[in-house]
This record gives C-alpha cells, sequence and structure tokens, in this order.
C-alpha cells in the first residue's frame, strides 16, 4: 500500500534524519516501526504524511508514484496520522476540533450538528466512547488520543499512521486501544505504528521494522522473531530487561501529607490521602490513571491548589506555598505531560536546562544578571549524563526527538540532587536502553538519600521501582503493599476493587 524508497531528510542544520531509508507497508496489515530515540521514526513517517519533505527519494502509493507535498496531499490520498504529540486546541470541542482540521487550517465542514452526528456515530461504531460536544481541556490524554484517531478516520482515512499512540496510555487503555486497531483492521484498513514497548509490537503488529541513527537496520515478520532480539537489533547490544536494586535503608520522614483533598480535572481527584515518604526510600503510586494521581502530583509540585488537609515537608508546612517556593525547598517534579509541564518548546536546551532555577545562583548573580558560565556548565552536564541528543545547547527544545526531550526534563530535575523527586511516568515515549538508564539514575537518587514518590502507568515499572507500594482507587489509598512479596495480580485487583 505504501512504499518509501531511498528517503533522505537533513533536518535543522546538519541533522541526518533519515539516511537512505525503504520501507514497504502491507495492505491491511499493522506494521510496526520500532528504534532508539532520535533513530528517525518520526521523521520518516511525517514524510509520509507530508508534514516534512524529503531531500531525496520517492513514495508509492497503492503502486502509484505520488507527491504528498502537504498533509492535505496525504489526506486526500487516503492517509492520516496522529502525532507523537497532539495537535488539539484546548478550548474547542471535539466536534470543533475534528472538523476544522487545526494542522491544515481549511475548514472540511461548518456543519456542526451533522459533525456532532457523524463524530458520535463513528465513535461508537468502533467504541471509542467520547461525547463530541467535550471541550478538549476537560479530556484526559488517553480520551485527546481517541479524538485524534475520530479525526483521522472522519476523513476517511485508509491508511492510519500513529506514531508511539500507546505511550500516553495505561495498560488497560493499550487492551482497548488495541482492541479498536484490531477492529479497523478487520474493515480492511492499514496501519502503521510506532512504539517503544516490544511486548506491544509482538502483541499487534505482522511487520516489523528496526531503525537506527536514521537508517533501516532490519525488517522481519513479527512471528519469526522475539522480545529479546528485538531489544538487542534496536540497541545494538544485549539489554537488561529487568531492574536490579538493592535493598533501601529509609531515614526520616520527608514529605507528610495527612488527608489531602484535591479537586479531580478527569477523574476521582485526591479524596483523603495521608501517607509518608521517608529519606532514601522510593514509594510508588500503582493505580489505574485517573484515579487522583495526577491531582497529587501536582498538587504536591504546587501546580494545583490543596483543597483541604496539609503537607509537610521537613517537618514544616508547606501546604499552596506554591510551585516556585517549592522547588527552592529542594523538591524537584518530573511531570507527566512534559509538553504543557515541562519544556519550553520554542526555547534552546540552555534556557530549559535552567529553567525553575534561573532566578537564583549559581544561575543567575545577585544583581540577577544571568551567569552564561553557569549556564552552560548546567546544561552540558545534563546533555553529557544524560545523553540528550543532538549535544547542542542551541537547539530548540520542539526539535528534539520525543524521547530526548523527556531525557533532558530528567536530567534538569535529577541534577538539582533534589531532596525529595515528585516523577510522573519516568519512561514515557523513552527507548528500551535509555528505560535501563533512567531506572538506574531513580535508584542511584535514592541511595544518595532523597525520597522519591514516582507514578507510573507500567504496574511492571512501579513493582520494579519501589519499596513500597500506594494503591490508589478513586483517589484514595486503597492498600501499601511491599512489592517484592504481593503478586501483580493481587495488585491489579485491589486497583480495580473486584
Ligand atoms: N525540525 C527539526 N529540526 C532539527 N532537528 C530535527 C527536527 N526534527 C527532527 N530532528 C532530528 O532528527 C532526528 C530524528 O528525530 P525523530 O523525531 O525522527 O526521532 P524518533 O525516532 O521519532 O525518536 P523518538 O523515539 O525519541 O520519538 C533527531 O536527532 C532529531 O533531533
Ligand atoms: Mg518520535
Amino acid at each position: 500500500m505504501l512504499e518509501l524508497k531511498n528517503i533522505t531528510k537533513v533536518c535543522g542544520a546538519n541533522v541526518l534524519a533519515n539516511d537512505d531509508v525503504s520501507i514497504s507497508v502491507r495492505k491491511g496489515t499493522i506494521h510496526a516501526i520500532v528504534g532508539e530515540n532520535g533513530a528517525g521514526k518520526s521523521t520518516i513517517m511525517k514524510i509520509a504524511y507530508g508534514f516534512y519533505n524529503a531531500d531525496s527519494g520517492e513514495i508509492f502509493f497503492n503502486g502509484n508514484r505520488v507527491a504528498i507535498k502537504t498533509p492535505q496531499d496525504a489526506i486526500a490520498l487516503g492517509i492520516g496520522m496522529v502525532h507523537q504529540h497532539f495537535m488539539l486546541v484546548d478550548n474547542m470541542t471535539v466536534a470543533e476540533n475534528i472538523i476544522l482540521g487545526a494542522e491544515t487550517g481549511s475548514p472540511i465542514s461548518l456543519d456542526l450538528d451533522k459533525a456532532n452526528r457523524d463524530i458520535k456515530a463513528l465513535s461508537e461504531e468502533l467504541r471509542l466512547n467520547i461525547d463530541p460536544t467535550a471541550l478538549i481541556e476537560d479530556l484526559s490524554v488517553g480520551q485527546q488520543q481517541r479524538v485524534e484517531l475520530l479525526k483521522a478516520l472522519y476523513r476517511n482515512a485508509e491508511l492510519l499512521i500513529l506514531d508511539e499512540p500507546t505511550a500516553v496510555l495505561s495498560p488497560q487503555e493499550v487492551d482497548e486501544f488495541f482492541g479498536i486497531l484490531r477492529r479497523m483492521k478487520d474493515q480492511g484498513k492499514t496501519i502503521i505504528i510506532i512504539t517503544h514497548k516490544l511486548d506491544e509490537v509482538l502483541a499487534i503488529s505482522d511487520d516489523v521494522t528496526v531503525m537506527r541513527s536514521g537508517k533501516v537496520v532490519g525488517n522481519v515478520k513479527t512471528a519469526d522473531t522475539n522480545a529479546k532480539e528485538l531489544a538487542k537489533m534496536i540497541v545494538g547490544r544485549e539489554v537488561l530487561l529487568r531492574v536490579e536494586k538493592p535493598d533501601a535503608h529509609p531515614g526520616e520522614p520527608v514529605l507528610e501529607v495527612n488527608d489531602l483533598s484535591v479537586r479531580g480535572r478527569h477523574g476521582h481527584g485526591v479524596r483523603g490521602m495521608s501517607f509518608t515518604v521517608r529519606n532514601s526510600e522510593i514509594v510508588g503510586v500503582a493505580g489505574i490513571e485517573g484515579n487522583g494521581q495526577t491531582e497529587l502530583i501536582e498538587a504536591l509540585a504546587g501546580l494545583v491548589p490543596i483543597d483541604g488537609g496539609s503537607v509537610r515537608f521537613e517537618g514544616r508546612d508547606i501546604t499552596n506555598i506554591g510551585a516556585r517556593r517549592t522547588k527552592e525547598l529542594g523538591i524537584a517534579h518530573v511531570p507527566e505531560d512534559r509538553h504543557k509541564r515541562g519544556l519550553l518548546l520554542r526555547s534552546n536546551l540552555a534556557e530549559n536546562a535552567i529553567l525553575g532555577v534561573h532566578h537564583r545562583p549559581p544561575i543567575s548573580t545577585s544583581g540577577g544578571l544571568l551567569n552564561e558560565n553557569a549556564i552552560n556548565q548546567r546544561v552540558t552536564e545534563i546533555i553529557d549524563r544524560f545523553d540528550v541528543r543532538p549535544p547542542n545547547p542551541e537547539t530548540t527544545a520542539k526539535s528534539l526527538s520525543g524521547g530526548n526531550q523527556q531525557k533532558l526534563i530528567i536530567g534538569r530535575e535529577f541534577e538539582l540532587n533534589p531532596k525529595l523527586l515528585l516523577v510522573s511516568q519516568p519512561t514515557r515515549g523513552v527507548d528500551i536502553g535509555a528505560i535501563e538508564f533512567i531506572h538506574r539514575k531513580v535508584i542511584e537518587l535514592r541511595d544518595a538519600g532523597s525520597a522519591v514518590l514516582l507514578v507510573s502507568a507500567e504496574l511492571e515499572e512501579v513493582t520494579a521501582l519501589a519499596d513500597r507500594l500506594l494503591v490508589f482507587r478513586e483517589g484514595k489509598i486503597v492498600g501499601e503493599v511491599g512489592p517484592k512479596t504481593t503478586s501483580v495480580e493481587e495488585i491489579g485487583l485491589m486497583m480495580t476493587g473486584s
């Protein structure tokens, strides 16, 4: 259905993002594309969608050579794409987003009533459970993603390109989502999916293409491969697919949360939670997304107001003191939504590296001026230690690949040597080599004395990293368990309340 032949693309000043890439996708199949952060996966797919134009190479669609210069060209051919980072307008409804086609700027139809009906029908057909009249800003990331899917389907896409669609979904949502993809495949649609999760590749795809450093390094049939072999092809070496950590030696309480409540945005919010995190321990949160995790972390980081109860840090009350003062006390925060909360996309790596500490020494002098040397030193350290690629402080955060953006945020927050680290979805969108690395860093921080509160939708990740596990349901803590002594099945049952 789609053949990309000998595509080469230089991005920015001199990054060879795609180097003679050829990929062939068979009609009616699900084709996975895997590879390290920065390997060129998003770039090659943006070329197929007309978002970028190749410097050289050819594209064939249904056997015909085509010129895809803009997304409109791709849409006209029946190609749809859901980007790694969504392109929805927050203060508009689902239907408005879909018919206005935010990225093409051309209104497809302005009959809102009809659109509402059509979108509702489409949503019901594939069991997407989306209300066309809902405002985007009121939807969870998982729901927003299904809106992106609806947007492509509404425009009659026959080939759907999905760039890391599951990165923002909980494991339960992934199962549902794969159900949707299989139904779409049964309807004859062709799907290209980029993902870092090998179990997903094995579960859903027919064919796999592996990319590394801008090139295709392998093509295999899914049925003929396994996770170990794929990992090796991706990274070019053996990867440890599990976490090894020494026992914790917790010290004094650092964070004491007492009967906390925080209003919910999508889900339940926080409804009366009490717990403690001590020095040198990792407390993990297990729970289905939308059960209070987001609100808890954002409230502790000072980003949203606390409605009831109190928070103490090293013995003093810090309830509602705000984000800046929270950070000044030595509390670092890796947010779940790296674009909204984590980065200034139009700013460069150096500017992003000092975000949150830009107003104090050594970054700022006592006279209020920025210290260029200190900034350079900080950004270089983060780039080196966290392997941010390309290693150029002048590049904009926007031009980094998704996984490299995440490494930049992780590096910035970890390098503060925080007394308390609030970390949400630390390895979302990160390749398997970098996951191994980030996990090691979290354990190093713990062993250097930090208190860590970790939220992850990946049950495997929290159980592997946490020393103690809090199980959340409907905004409450329904249990505290030892990850070593409790099975994943038991934790799953507590999460769902069954
Ligand atoms: N607009 C741009 N300007 C400059 N460089 C870019 C731009 N877009 C991509 N790049 C660079 O091209 C390379 C490939 O990026 P791409 O986003 O395709 O990687 P990826 O395989 O999708 O990675 P990830 O798994 O992290 O999403 C990276 O080095 C990236 O920094
Ligand atoms: Mg990408």
